[in-house]
Parts: C-alpha cells; sequence; structure tokens
C-alpha cells in the first residue's frame, strides 16, 4: 500500500483525496492544513486519520511514501522543497512555484532526490484533450496557421473558487489559475514557444489580478499563438484552445468538448474518444512501483512556469 500525505485541504485537495481513497494501491495515510478545524474536520471524516497543522510536522512524524501538494501557489516552493529534502514522491498542484527561480530550484532539487516528481496537469489524462492531442497528430486541421487560447469569465474569481489568493495579483488571476494548463498543453502537442508580445488589463484595486490579456506568442516554425483573455464580460464562461490549420479547425471547448469541421464545411461538436481516458493516480502508483507511466513531471512544470511569468509579467 502506498502512504500518501496531504498538504493542504482545500477545493483540489479534497478532490484528489477521494481519488486515493478510490484506489485499491494508496491510503491516505497523514493529513495537512494550516487551518486547523479544516484539518480536523477531514480527519474525521476519513475515519480518524492522523492530522497536522505544520506540514514539517507531518513530514518529520508520518511514515509517507508520496506527498501531495496542494497548497496555494507562493507556498509550493517552500513545502515541496520541505518533501524533497525527505526523499519522498511528490505530486505537485500547478504551477510549479510562484517564479520562474522557485520552479528551476524545484527542478533540481527533485532531479538530485531521484523521487518521482508529478504535477496535477489533469487535461493529460482526459478523453477530450487527448482527442483533441490525437486528432491534431493525425493531422486533422492540415497545415497550422494559428493557435487561439480564448478565456472569458463573466466573473473572476468563479464563484465557486471565492478565496482570496485566486484574486491576487501575487499568486491568482486566470492566467495563473487557468492559463497554465493550456500553456503546458501548447509545449506538449505543439513543442517550444516564444512570448512575442503582451498587453495586460488590471482593475482599479492595484492588488487584484488582471482582467485582461492580450498576447502573442509564437511555435518554433512561426506559428503565431493568440491568446485573449477577458473577465468581468457579460455571457457565460468560454474556454476555447482553437488550432486553426489550411484543412480544418478544432476546438477543445471548456476543458472536455471537442469541437471541429474541415475547411467549407460546418463547425460542429465532435465525440471525443473515451477508450483514452486515464487516471493520475494510476500512472502515479505505476511510476512508484517501477512501471512505465504517463508523468507530468516537474521539468514540464518549469517549462511552462518560464513561459507564464513572462504572461504575468506584461
Ligand atoms: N490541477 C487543477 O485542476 C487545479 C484546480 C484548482 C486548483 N489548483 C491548484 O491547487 C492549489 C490549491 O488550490 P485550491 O483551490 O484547493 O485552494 P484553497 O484555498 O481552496 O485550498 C488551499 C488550502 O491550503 C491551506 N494552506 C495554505 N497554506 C498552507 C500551508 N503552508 N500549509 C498547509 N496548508 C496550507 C489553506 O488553509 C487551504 O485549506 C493551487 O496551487 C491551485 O492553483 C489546481
Amino acid at each position: 500500500m502506498i502512504k500518501v500525505g496531504v498538504i493542504g485541504l482545500g477545493a483540489i485537495g479534497q478532490r484528489l483525496i477521494k481519488g486515493f481513497e478510490d484506489h485499491p494501491e494508496t491510503e491516505i495515510a497523514a493529513i495537512c492544513d494550516s487551518m486547523e478545524s479544516r484539518a480536523k474536520d477531514t480527519a474525521a471524516e476519513l475515519g480518524g486519520t492522523p492530522f497536522f497543522t505544520d506540514h514539517q510536522a507531518m513530514l518529520d512524524q508520518a511514515e509517507l511514501d508520496l506527498v501531495y501538494v496542494a497548497v496555494p501557489p507562493k507556498f509550493h516552493h517552500q513545502v515541496a522543497s520541505d518533501v524533497l529534502s525527505k526523499g519522498i514522491h511528490i505530486l505537485c498542484e500547478k504551477p510549479l512555484a510562484n517564479s520562474v527561480e522557485e520552479a528551476e530550484s524545484l527542478l533540481k532539487q527533485a532531479e538530485e532526490a531521484g523521487v518521482i516528481h508529478a504535477m496535477n496537469f489533469p487535461l493529460n489524462y482526459s478523453a477530450g484533450s487527448k482527442s483533441f492531442e490525437k486528432l491534431i497528430k493525425e493531422n486533422y486541421v492540415g497545415e497550422l496557421r494559428r493557435i487561439q487560447l480564448k478565456m472569458h469569465f463573466p466573473q473572476w474569481p468563479r464563484p465557486w473558487q471565492q478565496n482570496a489568493w485566486v484574486a491576487s495579483k501575487e499568486q491568482g488571476g486566470y492566467v495563473l489559475e487557468v492559463g497554465v494548463h493550456f500553456i503546458q498543453q501548447l509545449q506538449k502537442i505543439f513543442g517550444a514557444v516564444k512570448v512575442k508580445d503582451v498587453h495586460l488589463q488590471f482593475p482599479e484595486d492595484s492588488q487584484a489580478s488582471e482582467n485582461a490579456i492580450l498576447a502573442i506568442l509564437q511555435l518554433e516554425d512561426g506559428t503565431p499563438v493568440l491568446i485573449d483573455g477577458m473577465s468581468q464580460v457579460a455571457g457565460k464562461e468560454e474556454i476555447a484552445f482553437t488550432a486553426f490549420g489550411d484543412e480544418g479547425t478544432l476546438s477543445l471547448l471548456n476543458w472536455a468538448q471537442l469541437e471541429g469541421g474541415k475547411v467549407g464545411e460546418e463547425v460542429q461538436p465532435l465525440e471525443a474518444d473515451t477508450s483514452l481516458t486515464d487516471s493520475l493516480i494510476e500512472n502515479l502508483v505505476k511510476a512508484i512501483k517501477g512501471e512505465p507511466a504517463v508523468i507530468i513531471d516537474f521539468k514540464a512544470g518549469y517549462e511552462a512556469q518560464i513561459v507564464l511569468e513572462q504572461l504575468r509579467k506584461g
């Protein structure tokens, strides 16, 4: 049984706890949150799992094989570094850290520690995004002309994620929170990308995250990548990752739905290939057992961070 420790028991921490609980080869052996009531309540829900309010105490006292770091981004570096110092396998939330320097130092430390170092980028395991990648590789769009990432939010932070940090320029905003998923996909599917031009807009509150971004990036072959982000706009939330080619157009809409069409035809919903659905936790288990596994590692997290920071800084 793989003993898992979880640091950060908020929205996403709770989601993965269920996944670890459900997998026959993993068990939650210790949990930690700086908010004592949250740690206590979660421990009770889990039937008396040892809980901590200080991650170092958990790392010192609990016997763990894997630690999942699900604290807000500005704490990733300190917490992940302490996990790696113990030589424990690690799963870290995205983005890897809160600056390129922090991400680089975590990558170096993880490689030196010789442990499994994984990131939670769920698009790498879901049917819609894997079908998008498969269709691109099968040349559905033909010669690539442009990639576009549209992120429009009626409200930021979104109603289900009303945390102060998500709304802050310091460690939040949708370029960081949502955009980094697609930066990682862009790099994985289409290769290296350079940031050419960034225009950010901010609300009056100087501590608040961006309310608009317009950016142009470029793939190695010169293909332009347009990022169009806006919050506090009318209408529905829309996150569209689209590849335009000389033969067709293909989009991944709102994380999961596929839409596409050939030039001269209508764009229509496409069925995702559900046989491509994979599981992060199953792949972590395989990696820890030394078996071949799909792991998005800290190198990928570091590379995404380099682009992310250029976009955040404008
Ligand atoms: N991979 C995804 O799809 C996805 C989705 C949402 C959020 N996230 C990422 O997950 C992380 C957490 O996001 P969230 O929405 O769950 O945030 P959250 O604010 O709901 O939860 C974070 C928790 O961490 C605790 N915490 C803060 N500092 C701590 C510390 N030093 N030690 C222990 N506990 C600490 C807080 O008390 C809180 O309970 C962020 O990095 C976010 O970007 C990833």
